[in-house]
């Protein structure tokens, strides 16, 4: 297999470990006789700095045109001065919204050498592990109108909620072929007894099923749903949902296991490009230090390898090493239980890359 991958490692702690997830592709690549080729390019707040604005057209053209974008993360205390519309997150938003990246992918899996870090009790939380399918580009964070008016001499404002059936129906398509490559068991979260939108993204799920009759199918009200992910987090396997609910139920599923220098993400769209990030931020606070922990980056590039280019035994490869070395006892400062035995970014990469073999 040939792949060309865009690297976008963007601020902060973004290029050491995104430089952590290219050096185990490259062994990947090696050991399988793939041939990928990296492209690097600028986003978010290095991008205002070099070029003036967080996503540089030449920067969205390479990204097009490849097979894959590994991203570091984007923003820092250096630009947040800036308005809205210069931020180092437009980037985000605008190279998300140009490749129509509607499906957002967040699996959260237990290491069982962790769950001490967990705030749940250990038997909770040991045989956690899910994904969650979140509907990226519709809903409330897109509806229109949005407005603020004055109504009878009082000030109100407007958000809508809307979905159109082909946009519900691609995201749990998504789901349900994702549940095919895992325990084929779907959640699909609404409030269905409250939403209209809900009601219609209900009706298309079960539409949708039909297609998928090796995949088990409940329905779940949002609220119960947020208590389930504490009581019984180990029952789900896929759960999809539209974009606000996913976004709420995705930042309390990222705490389930007590270590976000872990989660990975992919974000899969119309055109077969995708977008493979880690969860966390540009840690500012330890940018530069050789001290990140880049098992988020380099599970992004496992993503990559099972989602983007079907390369599952590959993906399950990288997957295997990073239970290998946790397991190993490495550990990054991030999820250390005390301050012994603490390795860096480069010896952490360098432990993976020794446990693919
Ligand atoms: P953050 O995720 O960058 O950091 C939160 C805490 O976790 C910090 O103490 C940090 O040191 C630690 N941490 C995060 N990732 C780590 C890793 N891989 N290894 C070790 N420790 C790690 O979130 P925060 O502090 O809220 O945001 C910092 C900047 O990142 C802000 O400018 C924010 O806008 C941006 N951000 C960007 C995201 C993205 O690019 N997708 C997502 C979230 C935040
Ligand atoms: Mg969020």
């Amino acid at each position: 297999t040939q792949k060309t991958i865009t690297v976008l490692p963007g601020d902060g702690i973004g290029p050491e470990v995104t430089t952590a997830a290219i050096e185990v592709l490259e062994r990947i690549a090696q050991k399988f006789h793939h041939k990928f080729s990296f492209q690097e390019g600028y986003i978010g707040g290095s991008a205002i700095d070099a070029k003036g604005e967080p996503l540089p057209e030449e920067t969205k053209e390479m990204s097009a045109k490849s097979d894959g974008i590994l991203l570091g993360a984007v923003g820092g205390p250096d630009w947040d001065h800036l308005p809205g519309a210069k931020r180092p997150e437009k980037g985000l938003l605008e190279i998300r919204k140009s490749l129509d990246l509607y499906a957002n992918l967040r699996p959260v899996k237990a290491y069982s050498s962790l769950v001490g870090a967990s705030p749940l009790k250990r038997e909770k939380v040991e045989e956690v592990d899910f994904l969650i399918v979140r509907e990226l580009t519709g809903g409330l964070y897109f509806g229109e109108p949005r407005k603020r008016e004055e109504v009878n001499g009082e000030e109100q404002a407007v958000d809508t909620l809307v979905y159109k059936k082909s946009e519900i129906r691609r995201i749990v398509k998504r789901a349900f072929e994702a549940a095919q490559l895992r325990k084929g068991k779907v959640v699909s979260v609404d409030k269905a007894n409250v939403l209209e939108s809900s009601r219609l993204w209900r009706e298309t799920v079960d539409e949708c099923k039909t297609d998928y009759s090796n995949v088990e199918l409940d329905h779940m009200l949002v609220d119960n749903a947020a208590m389930q992910l504490i009581s019984q987090p180990d029952a789900f396997d896929v759960i999809v949902t539209e974009n606000m609910f996913g976004d709420i139920l995705s930042d309390e599923a990222s705490m389930l296991t007590g270590s976000l220098g872990l989660l990975p993400s992919a974000s899969l769209g119309a055109t077969g490009v995708g977008l493979y990030e880690p969860v966390h931020g540009s840690a500012p606070d330890i940018a530069g230090k050789n001290l990140a922990n880049p098992l988020a980056a380099i599970a992004s590039s496992a993503m990559m390898l099972k989602y983007g280019f079907q390369l599952e035994k590959e993906a399950a490869r990288v997957e295997e090493a990073i239970e290998k070395v946790l397991g190993d006892g490495y550990r990054t400062a991030d999820i250390a239980q005390d301050s012994t035995g603490v390795v860096t970014t480069t010896e952490m990469t360098e432990a993976v890359i020794k446990a693919l073999e």
